[in-house]
């Protein structure tokens, strides 16, 4: 019998399949692929006008979402020198430069300056930031707007199911105190679910 829940047919190109799959062999990051469907289906249904990433890495999720909302753009940032290059390399292969607005610096800054606005935001970044962010990310996001976190789960250890070690203490409480902010906030709607390493989908109402 067939498992459907466990069913993760990726609506990607065989390009960016195959660059994906490459980096997940050298150990660069990238989302768990039904984590990456999950994100390719919000994407497509909201079917936003602009899109923020927290976490560019390579560029493949940001590459996906493009791909999947062609009327979308994207301002992404990464931290890491080499990704970042390697990002403005693959959204260039990609035909997607003139979409993307690739900042080469840390989220927290970005986050605390601008005043842009977006109508979905990917968080992808360093997991124990997610809680700081969380009052920026609320500020740029549209009423009607989702935000989209991945890791929030991280390993089964932020729902205790699973023992850890006091080096991802940090993450851990880090990681329970955003998602009690945002459950507890009643201007969003959302859920947590256990795809991938966890993510939170919330609503801005
Ligand atoms: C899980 S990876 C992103 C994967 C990518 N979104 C994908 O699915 O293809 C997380 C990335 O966040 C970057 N990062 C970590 N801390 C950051 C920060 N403070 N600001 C911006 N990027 C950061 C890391 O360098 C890493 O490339």
């Amino acid at each position: 019998m067939e498992k459907y829940s466990q069913i993760n047919k990726l609506r990607i190109s065989k390009e960016l399949e195959q660059l994906r799959l490459k980096y997940i062999s050298q150990g660069i990051p990238s989302l768990k692929t039904p984590s990456l469907n999950e994100l390719i289906l919000h994407v497509s249904i909201k079917s936003p006008d602009k899109i923020l990433e927290i976490g560019t890495a390579t560029g493949i999720s940001g590459i996906a979402m493009l791909s999947t909302c062609e009327k979308a753009k994207l301002t992404t940032i990464e931290t890491d020198e080499t990704s970042y290059n390697e990002a403005l390399k693959n959204f260039e292969l990609f035909g997607l430069s003139d979409r993307v607005t690739c900042r080469h610096g840390d989220a927290g800054d970005f986050l605390n300056f601008t005043d842009a606005r977006f109508d979905f935001i990917f968080l992808d970044g360093a997991k124990s930031r997610y809680v700081d962010y969380l009052p920026d990310l609320k500020r740029l996001l549209l009423k009607g707007g989702v935000l989209f976190a991945d890791n929030v789960l991280f390993r089964g250890y932020v729902d205790g199911g699973v023992k850890y070690t006091r080096g991802d203490n940090a993450i851990v409480n880090n990681l329970r105190r955003f998602l009690n902010a945002v459950i507890s906030d009643d201007d969003f709607f959302c859920s947590v679910y256990e795809i991938g390493d966890g993510i939170l989908i919330a609503q801005k109402r």
